[in-house]
């Protein structure tokens, strides 16, 4: 069976070690560099890189082929945890287990550290090795257009201006299911999405993984909600209780703990029988897919 806390520990040292690299080609860029720096290397938990490369081993491809694109989408999501964090968004002042950005330097230093790793992103995403031949670069280019979908206005960002804007009212389930979707499910598809496509999946591969990544990714958020309400702070490494106080639309808060539970537990059992069908090298997904809602952090 597969060591899942050693496969995270060897597939983070990769991720770790190539967006140490990256950062070393902003070094002139002083202070803002180590803005960018605190945040990328805070210690996040790097699912969404992990879920990037995951994919593209379920299909068949090699981990190298995915670990640009794996670096972008956590400097993508680390941004937006920077700019979430912001007095004007949910006010936060922990993160990863240290002061927010704007708390350790400054909120222009932040909001200017969060565009620094956007644009970042795509630039090594555009980035194409001497050797490519035009499939690869086709892919690549596919791999962009599907990140950038997802990060913005009919993704994440759309997302984000759903929650805060939903503050202080009550959605219906619906509505709820559609925001996180955006908020928190379109970068985690997105994930899976170029992954896939830079492992080199076939069509029906694309689509079950697909299908996989919308319950995870779901799930991933209804986890984030319930460890906001009896999470433990010094694990999770940031303030839990604050979607109440700031009367955030949550799973918790519109069905309670339990069902809330149980409708993670179900969306697992759909991801997982989303990729029934891939081998045994799509074991790293599987074993992912429930530490998404067994997680403690
Ligand atoms: C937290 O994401 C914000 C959400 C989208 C729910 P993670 O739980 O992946 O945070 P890190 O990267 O481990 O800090
Ligand atoms: C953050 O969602 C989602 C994004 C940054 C896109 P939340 O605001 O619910 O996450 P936490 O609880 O601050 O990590
Ligand atoms: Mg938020
Ligand atoms: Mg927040």
């Amino acid at each position: 069976m597969l060591d899942l806390k050693k496969y995270i520990d060897n597939k983070n040292q990769l991720i770790n070690a190539q967006l140490e690299s990256l950062l070393l080609n902003c070094e002139k860029s002083r202070p803002l560099v180590d803005a960018m720096r605190y945040s990328l290397m805070a210690g996040g938990k790097r699912i969404r890189p992990l879920l990037c490369l995951a994919a593209a081993e379920a299909v068949g491809g090699r981990t190298e082929d995915a670990l640009t694109a794996a670096c972008a989408l956590e400097m993508i999501h680390t941004y937006s945890l920077i700019h979430d964090d912001l007095p004007a968004m949910d006010d936060d002042r922990q993160r990863r287990g240290k002061p927010t950005s704007h708390i350790a330097f400054n909120e222009a230093t932040a909001i200017l550290a969060g565009d620094a790793l956007l644009t970042l992103a795509f630039e090594i995403l555009s980035t194409l090795e001497p050797a490519a031949n035009s499939q690869r670069a086709h892919r690549r280019l596919a791999v962009i257009h599907t990140i950038a979908g997802a990060a913005g206005c009919r993704g994440m960002i759309q997302g984000q201006m759903l929650d805060i804007a939903a503050e202080g009212t009550r959605l219906s389930r619906e509505t709820l299911e559609a925001m996180h979707a955006l908020k928190t499910g379109a970068l985690i598809e997105a994930s899976l999405h170029c992954g896939a496509l830079l492992g080199g999946a076939s069509r029906s591969q694309i689509q079950m993984l697909k299908t996989y990544a919308a319950n995870i990714g779901l799930a991933f958020q209804v986890a984030d909600d319930i460890l906001n309400v009896e999470g433990n702070p010094q694990l999770m490494g940031k303030a839990v209780g604050t979607d109440a106080l700031r009367e955030k639309s949550t799973y918790p808060s519109l069905l309670g703990l339990e069902d809330s539970k149980r409708f993670a537990r179900n969306l697992i059992q759909n991801a997982l029988q989303a990729i029934e069908t891939f081998d045994k090298k799509s074991e790293p997904l599987r074993a992912i897919a429930v530490y998404i809602i067994e997680r403690k952090r």
